[in-house]
């Protein structure tokens, strides 16, 4: 059945099938179920944290026999996550049934074909080129060389600012991109579907603590003036229209000391940076996903009140169950809001929930993250 062929009608009857169970997958179950839909989510791990909302399969994404099941189970299909062997997906999944597209997923998962794709849209970047040898990196510092696919988190980034850093080069295949002078790292979720109706969300801030990790968090809106917040959005726009995307896309940018705006890199996904959503707008990015895989009306993007996200990490030092300290005191503060994923052990830094605070004063906002970050901590039962 083609997305432009239905509209929700017989909620029960539908079927929103999920490559992936982690966390996005099951915060877009929430919202799906809220519809009355059904989900189903295909995960490797068992008692993933979208099954404690949605049917599971226990499988590979790339295992093809799990892939028809889903397909069979599914009335249109999605993923949580961009590390898909696509050929197989081609096989197995009609191509008018899974959004974002596969031949959209294919130009996004190796980010150098992304890079060269939006350069043929004029889209703003770093520049950036293909390096032959390890060798042809060392006439490139200062610069940042990027695995062309498979990195996540910040693995498969290195910065290259002098000749001893080329011991921590990436030995894949990769490619080089111009050390930006960073002033802000920015990030915009996009939301776009068949009808190429676009709905684009407040520009998110990725605030990152100096010291090392002690105290990052995204605040929404930006602290940056309207032209920036209006560059953010109209080349996240430009870039998602280019795409021909159809979904909900996390769009990350980079504001830089010059100030311009540059394209860093699009996730054909809901995204870390469009959380607050869910509870300081009035649609969150979950909702609108659900509703473009349904072919309802995008809901409005407009944010009732600043908002401020907290990943939930494992603390280092810490493996096994986790054990979330302070819960009850966290929770005793006004405008704040856990989400726990459900995963079922820790270990450092691994993502366990996030925790979104709002408030209408700024500055009381940003004192609650700091009271917040101070009090929460996930621990495990076992030391490391
Ligand atoms: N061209 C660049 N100039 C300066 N810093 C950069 C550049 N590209 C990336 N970075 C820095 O490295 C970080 C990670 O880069 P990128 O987003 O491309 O990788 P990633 O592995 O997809 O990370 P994540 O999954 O956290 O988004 C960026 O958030 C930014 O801080
Ligand atoms: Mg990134």
């Amino acid at each position: 059945m083609d997305l432009r062929s239905f509209r929700l009608r017989k909620t029960t009857d539908f079927t929103i099938g999920i490559l992936g169970g982690g966390q996005l997958a099951k915060m877009t179950a929430v919202e799906a179920r809220k519809l009355g839909l059904n989900v189903v989510c295909l995960d490797p791990h068992e008692e993933a944290p979208a099954s404690m909302v949605s049917h599971q399969l226990v499988g590979s994404v790339n295992d093809k026999k799990k892939l028809l099941k889903l397909n069979e189970l599914s009335d249109i299909i999605t993923y949580e996550i961009e590390h898909i062997n696509t050929e197989i997906l081609k096989e197995v999944i009609p191509q008018d049934k899974i959004y974002p597209s596969i031949e959209v997923l294919e130009t996004l998962q190796n980010k150098f074909n992304q890079r060269k794709f939006f350069q043929k849209f004029g889209i703003p970047m770093p520049s950036f080129k293909e390096i032959d040898s390890l060798d042809s990196l060392k006439d490139c510092i200062p610069c940042v060389q990027k695995a062309k696919v498979g990195g996540y988190d910040g693995r498969g980034v290195v910065v290259i600012k002098t000749e001893d850093d080329l011991k921590k080069a990436i030995k894949e295949p990769s490619y080089v991109e111009e050390l930006v002078e960073i002033e802000k790292e920015l990030a915009v979720i996009v939301v776009r579907n068949i009808d190429g109706n676009i709905k684009v969300y407040p520009v998110v801030e990725m605030v990152f603590n100096p010291d090392g990790n002690l105290l990052d968090y995204l605040i929404a809106p930006a602290n940056v003036d309207d032209f920036t917040t209006k560059e953010v959005q109209r080349i996240a726009v430009s870039a998602v229209e280019a795409l021909n995307g159809i979904g909900v896309f996390g769009v990350e940018l980079f504001l830089d000391k010059k100030g311009r705006v540059l394209l860093n890199e699009i996730a054909p996904r809901t995204h870390n940076s469009g959380h607050y959503t869910i509870e300081a707008c009035e649609t969150s990015q979950f909702e609108q996903l659900v509703r473009v895989l349904t072919n309802l009306p995008l809901g409005s993007t407009y944010q009732y009140l600043p908002a401020a996200t907290l990943n939930l990490l494992g603390e280092v030092g810490y493996k096994g169950k986790p054990v979330y300290e302070n819960l009850d005191k966290v929770l005793s503060i006004e405008g704040v809001y856990v989400h726990i994923y459900g995963k079922k052990e820790t270990f450092p830094l691994r993502k366990m929930g996030h925790i979104t605070i709002i408030d209408s004063n700024k500055d009381r906002l940003l004192e609650k993250v700091v009271k917040v970050k101070n009090l929460i901590k996930v621990k495990g039962e076992v030391k490391i």
